[in-house]
């Protein structure tokens, strides 16, 4: 087959965090062991990635620690690239989308948009803080939900209830810099008219499709996005931590993250040809029609890159230069790994980080665990004690037992070296033959992005050569028939050699350890099932590969988990002064009247009456009481709460409840022999 041009990327992740084992195992592990794969077919590949270093995620750690942003990215750069050095990733450069080369690359095609007329200005009003002196995105805004009421909502999507809206519908919101009540204030965003290119957009994927079969679920989401169709979208925020917008009259705007982290991917590209003393060298791979590009991310990540990037360059594409962009040839997104049959969260402190982890034990049992279960088609899930199995069980037991047995059959017997094959029987036939066929059967897995397949796959092969060892009984042979037994081994010797490479785009290390061994190289994918070892070569001692890993240890991790589940932020028991409770009012109060709030599912508008006169209440009981059942009840109320709006209705207290184990909310009463207005104390 001929050899291919192939540029590989992985997502660039937010230098906001250490990423954690639900990264590796999404848009990292599967890419680098394609890379790995290809260069050893002989590919001409080229693998990049980097930290994506602007956005809101970085400014809003920053925020919270109270240091710049440059503070943060530093810092989660070097312990991500450190981390993913030590996980055996084969990055040709790993760069960050804050360097001028990031910059200049971004701008460059801001500016080529802008003054061709593809970048629209549009006005809007925007919520913007008077007390910070900025405009707020969306996540810097909080209030209380307009469909469902929880409070707390996020400015551009309810937690509780999913639902999506604009900042500015949210209920009483609240900026989350200064805690104060912003305000609605006109800007300007340039746009990119994303709907211009779905025609084309839908053209390209479903060309992509048919002739290079993108995985499923990829294909759902980019027809649901067509479905509902491709609208404008703003590629400038009023920040200033990003790429500044190129153009006078925008000094304090910045790129929208998203439009230029994936040009992250060309800029590193660039920064490597620099590296490498070819300054020139990126535009072979960008800009050239026989160019492979494989882009691998996570699913959340879909979008970006099937639609808004490919729009992008399709954009550029359409001018006058030269020189074009190639478009993504494959998107083989991934779902997520969750972490023992939850979602990986820092807050609530579930999961392990890769820099932890990778503290406590060595980079390849965790890639053969996390690529023998890959969440290529749905999530799956990383378990302490199945990777304690996968080492252990299959690992140890299956490939390194092999590996282990035939190394010291051959120690022993042999003198170490490869003994000589003879007389072929049908079993010897029949395993030669398999051997031979494995590097076709996983290259085809391989290139059909098919990691995980193909990682069991290969781990069959030591099973079966475990089972051709058992049949073949040496044990037995070497004293009855000494020809035989070195015909076994002969062949024991040549799987072994394969399974070296096969199994050395997932378990890199080990593999290097076992061509150690074997005092032998890698060669070509497609010849490494060929015989490879002489007869009368001489072998190194073997090593153990694989240590097994104790219960204890595994226990260790476990236990861990969950004390440190224990410690998750509970309720602050924090005492309080006799006087501070006194300053809460709490007092007894008749229901007089009581309404639905319309357009509300939770409210309740309640009339109470005090011994000082009637007032106004409204209460989120609706699911829980009928109002016409309210009427006549003495209940508690807090009486000297600042009045707040709920949904343009006064509330002038609150009424308190419980919530029962069911979750239903029962409001407190007291009996009718209460007078109004006695203070509950
Ligand atoms: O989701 C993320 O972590 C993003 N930082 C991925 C960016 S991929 C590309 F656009 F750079
Ligand atoms: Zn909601």
């Amino acid at each position: 087959m001929a050899k291919e041009k192939v540029l590989v990327t992985s997502a660039l992740p937010y230098a906001n965090g250490p990423i954690h084992l639900g990264h590796l195992s999404g848009a990292y592990l599967p890419a680098d062991i394609y890379v790995r794969y290809k260069r050893l077919n002989g590919d001409d590949v080229l693998y990049i990635c980097g930290s994506d270093e602007h956005g809101v995620p970085i400014t809003i750690s920053a925020d919270k620690e109270g240091v710049s942003p440059k503070v943060i990215i530093d810092r989660f750069h070097e312990i991500n690239k450190k981390a993913f050095e030590k996980f055996g990733m084969s990055f040709d450069n790993y760069s960050r989308t804050s360097l001028p080369i990031h910059h200049d690359t971004a701008k460059e095609f801001f500016l080529e948009f802008y003054n061709r007329g593809i970048l629209k200005e549009k006005k809007s009003h925007q919520f913007y803080d008077e007390k910070a002196k900025m405009f707020l995105p969306d996540r810097y805004v909080e209030g209380t939900c307009p469909n469902c009421e929880s409070e707390d909502a996020r400015g551009d999507e309810c937690e509780n209830c999913g639902a999506l809206y604009d900042p500015s519908d949210l209920i009483n919101p609240k900026s989350k810099i200064s805690g104060e009540t912003p305000v609605l204030k006109e800007t300007s965003h340039w746009f990119f008219p994303l709907g211009d290119y779905q025609p084309n957009l839908e053209k390209y994927v479903n060309v992509m499709n048919e002739k290079y079969g993108w995985k499923e679920n990829v294909m759902q989401y980019n027809r649901s996005w067509f479905k509902d169709g491709l609208k404008d979208r703003a590629v400038t925020r009023d920040l200033d931590w990003g790429v500044k917008v190129p153009l006078d009259e925008a000094q304090t705007k910045v790129i929208y993250v998203w439009f230029e982290a994936v040009l992250g991917y060309i800029s590193s590209t660039k920064e490597y040809s620099e590296n490498v003393g070819e300054p020139d060298l990126w535009k072979k791979y960008w800009q050239d029609s026989e160019t492979k590009y494989i882009a691998f991310i996570g699913k959340d990540n879909v979008v970006f890159h099937c639609i808004i990037f490919p729009a992008m360059l399709m954009a550029w594409n359409n001018g006058e230069q030269k020189e074009k962009y190639c478009l993504p040839q494959n998107v083989p997104a991934n779902e997520f790994l969750n972490f023992e049959g939850k979602k990986f969260s820092k807050s609530r402190n579930w999961g392990i980080d890769a820099d932890k982890f990778l503290e406590l034990f060595p980079a390849d049992p965790l890639r053969y665990t996390l690529a023998a279960n890959l969440p290529e088609n749905r999530d799956t899930d990383f378990y302490w004690k199945e990777f304690q199995l996968r080492n252990n069980s299959e690992l140890a037991d299956i490939l390194g037992n092999f590996i282990n047995r035939t190394f010291t059959f051959v120690f022993k017997h042999f003198e170490g070296k490869v003994p000589v094959l003879g007389k072929l029987e049908k079993i010897d036939e029949e395993m030669l033959n398999e051997i031979s066929e494995y590097p076709k059967r996983t290259g085809d897995l391989f290139e059909r992005y098919k990691v995980k397949d193909c990682t069991n796959e290969i781990m069959n092969l030591a099973r079966d050569g475990n089972k051709y060892f058992n049949d073949s009984e040496p044990w037995k042979t070497i004293k009855s028939n000494k020809e035989k037994c070195a015909t076994t081994l002969h062949v024991c010797m040549q799987a072994i050699y394969t399974l070296a490479e096969l199994f050395s785009p997932v378990i890199p290390y080990t593999s290097e350890k076992l061509f150690n061994m074997l005092d032998a190289k890698p060669v070509a994918w497609a010849k490494c099932g060929e015989p490879q070892l002489n007869a009368g070569h001489q072998m190194n001692k073997a090593e153990i590969l694989f240590p097994k890993i104790e219960d204890e240890v595994i226990e260790e991790q476990i236990s861990k988990l969950n004390s440190e589940k224990s410690e998750l932020p509970k309720e602050k028991d924090e005492l309080i002064s006799y006087d501070e409770f006194m300053k809460t009012k709490l007092k007894v109060a008749e229901i007089i009247s009581a309404e639905k709030i319309e357009k509300s599912k939770k409210l309740i508008k309640l009339k109470v009456k005090l011994d000082d006169g009637e007032r106004q209440l409204v209460a989120g009981i609706a699911e829980h009481h009928q109002p016409e059942d309210l009427p006549g009840k003495k209940v508690v109320i807090v009486a000297n709460l600042q009045p707040a709006k709920l949904m343009g209705e006064e509330s002038q207290g609150m009424i308190l409840a419980v919530e029962k184990k069911d979750g239903a909310l029962q409001i407190i009463t007291v009996d009718n022999s209460v007078k109004n207005g006695t203070r509950v104390k």
